[in-house]
């Protein structure tokens, strides 16, 4: 039993994740070298610009401040081109049923995501008025696992951190969780979440 539930978006409520790896993975095409998979799971709940220069980190490749900013643009331009076309049928199994059988015991709902396109994926996906709160990269600066953003979402859903509960498919993103003295479900793979108080493969196991 809990009051809250923190959600985490891009890879828990709708499957952005891939877009964000494409975009980024193209980019990295574009300065010559190879981004994987597993390269990205290091970029997960992290900010465009610290994710950016992980990439570039994985590259080897140094730029000045100006040419970073650019380069930031043009990946969530790459990005804003798929997430254009979403609609509902990108919503993770489960997802909107949980979040409405959540609703539906009384428990209040936030979303802590560091992305500054929250809002218009809500919106895009048809789910935006399900939530109590939006908390995302407008309105926080420090990124997970920093737990600003979980800390925020919690006061603005007017509850305690042990009232709370967080779902996240990032490492750093279990980590900020834990940090906020909450407890965590992680989607996912154990190998990755293995820190978080439980692990399912997604929300659709946690309703009937
Ligand atoms: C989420 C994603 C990250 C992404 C970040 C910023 O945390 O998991 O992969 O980099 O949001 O997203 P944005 O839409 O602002 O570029
Ligand atoms: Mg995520």
């Amino acid at each position: 039993p809990f009051k809250g539930a923190l959600f985490d978006l891009d890879g828990v409520l709708v499957d952005t994740a891939k877009y964000h790896y494409l975009a980024w993975k193209q980019l990295a095409g574009q300065l010559g070298f190879e981004f994987t998979e597993a390269d990205n799971e290091r970029l997960k709940g992290v900010s465009r610009m610290r994710s950016l220069e992980i990439v570039l980190e994985v590259g080897g490749v140094e730029l000045s401040e100006e040419e970073k900013l650019r380069l930031a643009e043009e990946k969530n331009e790459r990005y804003l081109q798929y997430i254009r076309r979403m609609d509902e049928s990108e919503l993770l199994p489960g997802a909107k049923r949980y979040l409405q059988a959540l609703r539906a015991q009384g428990v209040k709902i936030a979303l802590g995501s560091a992305s500054k396109n929250a809002a218009f994926i809500l919106d895009k996906v048809g789910i935006a008025d399900l939530f109590d709160a939006i908390v995302d990269g407008t309105k926080v600066s420090r990124a997970k696992p920093d737990p600003e953003v979980f800390v925020v979402g919690c006061r603005e859903l007017g509850l305690e951190p042990d009232d709370c509960v967080v779902f996240e498919d990032a490492e750093a993103g279990v980590q900020a969780a834990l940090a906020a003295g909450m407890r965590v479900v992680g989607i996912g793979h154990a190998d990755i979440l293995g820190a978080a108080h439980r692990v399912v493969r997604g929300l659709d196991e946690l309703v009937g």
